[in-house]
C-alpha cells in the first residue's frame, strides 16, 4: 500500500519525471565535463529531483537557454567560450560577474535571472585549502586569459600583498589589470617571466598548460628565488606535471580538483539554498576521474 505523504525525494532515487528540476552545463565543447557526475551525486545526496545535463550550443543560443532554464525552474552553468555572452544575458550580475566579465553560474531569483562567476569563490577556497589565509602574501599569477582574470580577482578580494603577472603575451597582462581598475597591486612582468631571483609566497598557474600530455611546464619553479607553495588551476586525474614538479621540490602544491569541486558547490547553493554536500560531491568527482 502507498503510503500518504511520501517525502517528494524521487530525484534521490527514481528516474526523471514531469516534476524534475533541469540544471546545464552550458559550452562548446561539453562532453568531457566532470559537472554533471559532480552536481547529480550532489542533488542524489540531498534528495532533490532534479537533473545535471550538459548542452553543447552555440554563443547566439545561450541567452534563451538560459532564461529558459532558469524560469522553468531550474538553472545552470557555462563554461568555455560562452561566458562572456552569459554575463551579458543575465538581469542581476554578482560583483564577481561584473570584474571578471564572465558568469560561470545561473539561477531564478524574485523572477530575475541572476549570475555568477563561483570560480572567484572557487579559487579562494582552493588557495585557502592549500595555504590558509593569504592576507599579505606575495603572488605570482601566470597567465592572462579568463580563468586568470578571476583568480586576480579573488586575490585582490582576500588582500594579498601583491600579484605579478607574467604572460607569454604581457600585453594581454596588461589589459587584464586595466579590467581591474588598475588596482595598485597588480604588476604585469614586462618579459612575460619572472626575474631570476624573485621571491613569491604563493605561485599560480591559470595557463593551460597542462591540459595537454606534452605540454611544457607553465614554470620552472628552481628558477625562483623562493616558490612558498604552488597552485595550479589545471585539473588532470593523476594531478598535473606541475604539481608533481612542485612536490618534488618539496613545494606544498595543488592542482584544479578543489576549485572545480568548491566553484561547484557555491553554484549548487544558488541553485538550492541549502548548504552544498561536499563530502558525496568529492567522492563523485574522485570516482568519475576513475574510470
Ligand atoms: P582561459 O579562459 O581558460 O584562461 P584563455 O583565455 O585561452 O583560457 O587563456 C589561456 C592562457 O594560457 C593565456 O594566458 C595564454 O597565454 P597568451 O595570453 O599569451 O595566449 C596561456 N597559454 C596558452 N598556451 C600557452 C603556451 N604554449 N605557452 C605559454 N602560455 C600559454
Amino acid at each position: 500500500m502507498a503510503r500518504i505523504n511520501e517525502p517528494e525525494i524521487a530525484g534521490s532515487t527514481g528516474a526523471p519525471s514531469a516534476r524534475t528540476r533541469v540544471y546545464a552545463l552550458l559550452g562548446n565543447p561539453v562532453a568531457h565535463s566532470l559537472s554533471p557526475e559532480i552536481q547529480n551525486a550532489a542533488f542524489r545526496a540531498v534528495g532533490d529531483d532534479a537533473v545535471y545535463v550538459a548542452l553543447r550550443c552555440d554563443a547566439e543560443e545561450v541567452p534563451g537557454l538560459i532564461r529558459g532554464l532558469a524560469r522553468a525552474g531550474g538553472g545552470g552553468n557555462v563554461t568555455v567560450p560562452h561566458k562572456a555572452v552569459a554575463a551579458a544575458s543575465v538581469d542581476v550580475a554578482t560583483d564577481a560577474v561584473r570584474h571578471t566579465q564572465a558568469c560561470n553560474t545561473f539561477w531564478l531569483e524574485d523572477g530575475r535571472v541572476h549570475g555568477d562567476n563561483t570560480d572567484v569563490a572557487g579559487f579562494r577556497e582552493a588557495l585557502r585549502a592549500l595555504i590558509g589565509d593569504p592576507a599579505g602574501a606575495r603572488v605570482l599569477l601566470l597567465g592572462a586569459g579568463g580563468a586568470a582574470r578571476a583568480a586576480a580577482y579573488a586575490l585582490l578580494g582576500e588582500n594579498v600583498d601583491a600579484v605579478d603577472i607574467a604572460n607569454r603575451t604581457p600585453e594581454r597582462a596588461r589589459r587584464l589589470i586595466a579590467a581591474l581598475e588598475d588596482d595598485p597591486r597588480l604588476r604585469a612582468l614586462p618579459s612575460g617571466e619572472p626575474e631570476g631571483d624573485a621571491r613569491y609566497d604563493v605561485i599560480v598557474n591559470a595557463t593551460s598548460l597542462g591540459l595537454r600530455p606534452n605540454d611544457p611546464l607553465p614554470l620552472d619553479l628552481t628558477k625562483l628565488g623562493r616558490a612558498g607553495a604552488a597552485l595550479d588551476i589545471v585539473y588532470a586525474p593523476d594531478t598535473t606535471p606541475w604539481v608533481q614538479h612542485a612536490t618534488a621540490l618539496g613545494v606544498p602544491a595543488a592542482d584544479g580538483a578543489e576549485m572545480l569541486l568548491q566553484q561547484g558547490a557555491v553554484a549548487f547553493e544558488h541553485w538550492t539554498g541549502r548548504p552544498a554536500p561536499l563530502q558525496a560531491m568529492r567522492v563523485a568527482l574522485a570516482r568519475s576521474t576513475r574510470h
